[in-house]
């Protein structure tokens, strides 16, 4: 296999991510093209993986830097991985690359995942999110959704046991 490069996803890359959504995300609303395209659109911070020009993973976050003392707040909107190429460390990487951008504003990161979907909820966990609740009936499909939170830098909640 060729390396995974990382880089900035371009609006070029919205029809293969849609493709990859209504694959990884089946019955829950799944993004289309222009739901990428307006992401980008927006401004928000989207990464690439790449093997060779083939898009396999993406990801993307919202930044909100904090105004008049507010902390930053940042949020994990979307990540996925090519099913060909899952267990390979791109996640990860892609991850890790979401949180510096969050980290570099001192954010506090946020997101939403199913409470069934336990290699996402590995993956945040081994980059130092925490389960803050639960959402009912958050997906299309009905089912539910935990809210993670992960303070800046991944530090461990001043509560947290050690
Ligand atoms: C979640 C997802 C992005 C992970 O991508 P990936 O490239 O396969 O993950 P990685 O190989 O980088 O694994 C990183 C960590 O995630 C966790 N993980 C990955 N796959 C896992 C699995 N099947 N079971 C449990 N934990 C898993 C592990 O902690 C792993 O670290 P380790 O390899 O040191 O044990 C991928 O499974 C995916 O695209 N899923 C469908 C889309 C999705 O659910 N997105 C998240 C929506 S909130």
């Amino acid at each position: 296999m060729t390396p995974v490069v990382l880089d900035a996803l371009t609006e070029a890359d919205a029809d293969r991510c849609a493709e990859l959504e209504a694959i990884l995300f089946p019955g829950d609303d799944p993004w289309s093209a222009r739901a990428f395209r307006d992401e980008l659109r927006a401004g928000h911070r989207y990464l690439a993986a790449r093997d060779g020009d083939r898009l396999i993973g993406y990801g993307g976050v919202a930044l909100l830097p904090g105004r008049l003392g507010q902390q930053a707040e940042a949020e994990i909107h979307t990540i996925g991985v090519d099913p060909a190429h899952q267990g390979r460390g791109i996640g990860r990487a892609l991850l890790d690359g979401l949180l510096a951008a969050a980290d570099a504003i001192g954010a506090t990161t946020y997101l939403e995942v199913r409470v069934d979907n336990e290699p996402a909820l590995g993956l945040y966990r081994a980059v130092g999110f925490e389960v803050l609740g639960t959402r009912r009936r958050y997906y299309a499909s009905g089912a539910d959704a935990h809210t993670m939170r992960r303070l800046p830098g991944g530090d461990p909640p001043a509560d947290a046991p050690r």
